[in-house]
């Protein structure tokens, strides 16, 4: 059976954006796939975190994995900060790695301008450590949206870099993005990515926001002045946004949407799906309350870090091997 490894950071609340694009496909793909599903807190210090927050955010981040779907018994669930073949591994990737190829990352030029104390150069060798995670489980398979593309494609060169330069061990991940939904777009400005940072509330969904308060920001998302509802990326983001995130709440296909409302108007669609959205929440939270509020939780995150750690380390034995580290065994 093939690997397939994602992660998803502990830096806020997941949106439905990081729903569609990927907490969805994860629980679709366990039966297929040998499933690692990671909270990589590692990267999300990359950026000046608040410790208690960050802590809290992880448990969250958990539950909401397990209400998504993932199954314990079918896939690992863990927290990379707790399995130590993430950051040695990725120690190695980094020197590998030009610092060109690095500060051309469209994510690194976005977050470094953002920052007001200084770069951290943790936000520069993130990619490394990125790719640390998915080789050392000897991944096939990298379910992701399309922000993430990019990261891939440097994963891909930095393993064929380190196969031809010392020995070829290492395998080469292939991305996954979804059909649908594989950018979810900010509501109130279609034109940039949903995020679950975002500093005004009205752009974002998140999956624990009180349901009545996620339809009433369906309902004010911005769309446009010509009242048709189609899918049209260019000239239509907005619309074709909520489209997309219909479509994938519900599983109808977007043809099928765009004829059910051929002839309404948007605030009909708006309510609909403000409507489906709030059924989603109420049916997502509950589930997540129950995880999170239980001991199981920390069972399956024990037994997920002694499995991933396992794994893990035979991979990180091996590069370390053959880039002549430590002793000969
Ligand atoms: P992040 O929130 O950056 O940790 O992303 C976690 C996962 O969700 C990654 O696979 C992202 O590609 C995906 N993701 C994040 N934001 C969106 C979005 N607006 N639409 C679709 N997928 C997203
Ligand atoms: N960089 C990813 C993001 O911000 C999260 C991530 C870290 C990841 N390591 C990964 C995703 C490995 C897939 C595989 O979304």
């Amino acid at each position: 059976m093939e690997t397939l490894f994602s992660g998803i950071q502990p830096s806020g609340i997941p949106t439905i954006g990081n729903y569609i694009g990927a907490l969805k496909q994860f629980s679709d793909v366990q039966d297929d796939y040998n499933c690692y599903f990671c909270i990589v807190d590692q990267h999300a210090i990359t950026v000046p975190q608040d410790r208690l927050k960050l802590r809290k955010q992880i448990r969250q981040l958990a539950a909401i994995y397990l209400a998504s779907g993932i199954d314990p018994e079918k896939s690992t669930l863990f927290i990379q900060s707790e399995v130590p073949a993430h950051v040695q591994a990725s120690w190695m990737l980094t020197t590998i790695a030009s610092i060109g190829e690095l500060e051309r990352m469209t994510q690194f030029k976005d977050k470094s301008q953002k920052q007001v104390e200084g770069v951290p150069a943790g936000l520069l060798t993130y990619p490394p450590l990125m790719a640390a995670d998915i080789v050392i489980y000897n991944t096939n398979i990298v379910p992701v949206g399309e922000d993430q593309k990019q990261h891939i494609e440097l994963t891909r060169n930095l393993v064929d870099r380190f196969n031809s330069r010392y020995n070829d061990i290492l395998i080469k991940p292939e991305i996954r993005m979804p059909k649908v939904g594989g950018r979810v777009m900010s509501l109130q400005d279609p034109t940039k990515k949903m995020s679950k940072s975002d500093d005004n509330q009205k752009n974002f969904i998140s999956l624990l926001d009180e349901p009545n308060v996620a339809a009433k920001k369906i309902k004010s998302a911005v769309t446009d002045s010509d009242g048709v509802i189609k899918f049209d990326r260019e000239q239509k983001p907005g619309v074709t946004n909520l489209l997309s995130i219909y479509s994938s709440l519900t599983d109808e296909s977007i043809e099928d949407l765009v004829s059910k409302y051929k002839d309404s108007n948007y605030g009909t669609f708006k309510a609909d799906l403000a409507e489906v959205v709030k059924e989603f929440l109420t049916d997502f939270q509950a589930k997540y309350n129950d995880y999170y509020n239980s001991d199981k939780l920390d069972d399956i995150l024990d037994d997920g870090r002694d499995k991933a750690h396992k794994a893990s380390f035979k991979t990180l034995k091996k590069m370390e091997k053959a880039m002549g580290l430590g002793r000969k065994r």
